[in-house]
């Protein structure tokens, strides 16, 4: 009787193992790293790091991006929107950021030079500058509203494309997506 949990498991652990391999295999799923030249930007990165992914990493992955579901593809795309200051505002505006539950604007300005320069990437226009808290404190005052969210990041996206060169790609909401 011993002997056979025993071997069962032996056969659970040798199960666990074959599992963890296949695992390792799959896309990464942490955290991005945080690059030294962008840790100054922040405050607290690893403030900024934990707040996305407690508020908004279960709706865009923990690496900002989502594909296959039907989500705006953050990783890679989202730095284009700082191209113009009308839409570096609309970051600020989205509901899901003007609402958030952090009230602290300092601590929100974090979050969203994490979500644009890290998880941006090379998406980001050259000489742009962070978010500031009193950018923060201004712009999320005028909330988008689900109405007019999809008219005002179509023109945000056009402005990007026809101003930063940003790829014609960046009018959809994730690569392969109708408008
Ligand atoms: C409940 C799911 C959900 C949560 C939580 C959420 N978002 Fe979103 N986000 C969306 C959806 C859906 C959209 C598309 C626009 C819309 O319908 O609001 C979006 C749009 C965006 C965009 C615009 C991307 C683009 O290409 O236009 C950014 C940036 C963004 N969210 C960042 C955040 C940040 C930062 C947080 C956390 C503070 C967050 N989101 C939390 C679902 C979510």
């Amino acid at each position: 009787m011993k002997l056979g949990s025993g071997l069962f498991a032996a056969a659970a652990l040798l199960g666990v193992a074959t599992l963890s391999g296949l695992h390792a295999a799959e896309p990464d799923n942490h955290s991005p790293d945080i690059p030294a030249a962008i840790r100054p930007l922040m405050v607290d990165p690893e403030q900024a790091q934990s707040d996305f992914i407690e508020q908004c990493a279960g709706c865009h992955g923990v690496r900002g991006s989502t594909v296959p579901a039907k989500l705006p593809e953050i990783k890679g795309r989202v730095g284009w929107f700082m191209c113009t200051p009308a839409a570096r505002a609309y970051l600020l505006r989205l509901p899901n950021v003007a609402h958030s539950r952090i009230t602290d604007n300092s601590q929100l300005a974090d979050l969203m030079n994490y979500v644009v320069f890290v998880l941006g990437g090379q998406s980001v226009p050259a000489g742009t500058k962070p978010f500031t808290a009193a950018e923060v404190a201004h712009e999320r005052q005028f909330p988008l509203t689900s109405g007019s969210l999809k008219a005002e990041r179509l023109r945000f996206a056009n402005d990007a494309i026809r101003k930063c060169r940003a790829p014609a790609s960046l009018r959809l909401q994730y690569p392969g997506s109708a408008l």
